[in-house]
């Protein structure tokens, strides 16, 4: 225990209440290591966005978010710096992937514009070099012909090609933290899968750490070694996810689970 590496991200105690309402983000605490997957799993509303765009001093627009505790990033507390240097961190070392790709996107501009943009705002990139490497990040989250696609705009793109182009814009800067809050959830169970596949390449090839976040424990499992299990805007158990699928202990992750297909339950 004593020689593991000290944490990427350290949160203490997070509580969070949109203005003066009582806190849907009770105590929480959790840590992510570098490079580590860490899942959280929960029935909807039960504060998982709320925690990830805590992460990012992130509120739902127009909706005042009030939060509490500490969220220790690289030894400094997120929830205490100014504006300018959350900045900083935002979408540079801490990326985040919504559930909604169409929403996310521009739809009047192109994507490879898009992702331009980010390049040559965040990385100081020229346009003609931010082009070149967004040609390589759009053929790195596979997509065929990038440098064709990258005059497309977001209708010309499927659902999962959407998400694949939202996942190269959120690993652009490579961030060491991406959090992937219902990333699969609007996309077909074939492409789900090829979207998770493809988030844990990118982790692996670009050594950064994931929170995916989902109400389906099915699309947590073989993604994670742990799990941190949410209700009514608490953590309510955690642990690492075959001991919790072997033996659960809170009835409530046994309701969650038994709400997965089971390979050996269609024996
Ligand atoms: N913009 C908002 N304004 C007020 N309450 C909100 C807003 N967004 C979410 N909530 C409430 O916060 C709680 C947690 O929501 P959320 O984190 O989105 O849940 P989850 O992501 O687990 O589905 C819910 O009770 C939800 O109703
Ligand atoms: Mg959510």
């Amino acid at each position: 225990m004593t020689d593991a590496p000290p944490p990427l991200l350290d949160v203490r105690g997070l509580t969070a209440a949109f203005g003066r309402a009582a806190p849907v983000v009770r105590d929480i605490s959790f840590h992510v290591a570098p490079g580590e997957a860490v899942g959280f799993v929960g029935e909807s509303g039960s504060g998982k966005s709320v925690t990830a765009r805590a992460v990012l001093r992130l509120a739902p627009e127009g909706s005042p978010l009030v939060w509490g505790g500490q969220i220790l990033y690289g030894g400094q507390d997120l929830l205490r710096l100014d504006e300018h240097a959350m900045r900083g961190i935002r979408g540079r070392r801490i990326a985040m992937v919504f559930q909604d790709p169409m929403s996310s996107l521009n739809p009047v501009m192109t994507v490879g514009a898009q992702i331009d943009d980010m390049l040559m705002q965040h990385m100081g990139l020229s346009r003609r070099a931010a082009r070149r490497r967004t040609v390589d990040l759009l053929g790195l989250v596979g997509i065929r012909d990038p440098a064709m696609r990258a005059d497309d705009h977001p209708h010309q793109f499927s659902g999962g090609m959407r998400q694949r182009v939202l996942i190269a814009i959120a690993v652009s800067c490579e961030p060491d933290l991406l959090i992937a809050d219902e990333p699969t959830t609007a996309l077909d169970v074939t492409v789900q899968a090829q979207i998770l596949r493809l988030l844990m390449r990118l982790r692996r090839e670009l050594g950064m750490a994931l929170m995916l976040i989902s109400h389906d424990f099915g699309v947590i499992a073989g993604m994670v070694e742990r799990v941190h299990v949410m209700q009514g805007g608490e953590i309510v158990e955690t642990g690492d996810v075959d001991a919790l699928f072997a033996a659960p202990r809170h009835p409530y992750t046994r309701a969650l689970l038994d709400a997965v297909p089971r390979l050996d339950a269609r024996r």
